[in-house]
């Protein structure tokens, strides 16, 4: 079995909330990027993004990408949406986990279950259906570039995608 796995994915994919069940599930340390981004900077990201700029949280997100990438042992890694679009993190990712997952959802999908969310500052815009149509056409091929496995679902439950993607470790 895999004990040492990454999930990739859209914001609002659900990385999250199936790598806490993953890990719950088979006893593995998780580690949410975003979560402990957020105690590193003192701040949240959607603050961290309107006072700093988007290049430099892209900094500290590879600092700490290639950070857990060496630390040795079990883990169940949530990453952010963009961590893909640096090649260094698409390298980290794929050396440094034993098992990439990428949960995949259409933009459609990920505007239903985004509609009221205030926290991702990439989706504070007067289009976020559009803003989300131009972020997969991007990101879509870098998280299939780094996947060892797409999770898909056309009606995803989060029960169906954790066991989906359970099957994969
Ligand atoms: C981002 C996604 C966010 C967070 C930051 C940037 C992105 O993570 O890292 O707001 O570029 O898509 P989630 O995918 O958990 O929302």
């Amino acid at each position: 079995m895999q004990t040492r796995c990454a999930l990739v994915g859209m914001p609002g994919s659900g990385k999250t909330t199936v790598g806490r069940h993953l890990a719950r599930r088979f006893d593995l340390p998780f580690v949410d990027m975003d979560q402990r981004l957020e105690e590193r900077l003192g701040s949240s990201i959607r603050t961290y993004f309107e006072e700093c700029g988007e290049d430099n949280f892209r900094q500290h997100e590879q600092a700490l990408l290639a950070e857990l990438a060496q630390e040795p042992g079990p883990m169940v890694l949530s990453t952010g949406g963009g961590v893909v679009l640096r090649e260094a993190n698409r390298a980290a990712l794929r050396q440094g986990f034993g098992q990439v997952l990428y949960l995949r959802a259409t933009p459609e999908d990920l505007m239903r279950r985004l509609r009221r969310d205030r926290t991702r500052p990439l989706l504070q815009v007067d289009d976020p259906l559009a803003r989300l149509r131009e972020l997969y056409r991007v990101r879509d091929p870098l998280y299939r570039e780094v996947a060892h496995y797409i999770v898909e679902a056309p009606r995803p439950t989060v029960q169906g995608l954790v066991g989906m993607a359970a099957m994969q470790l």
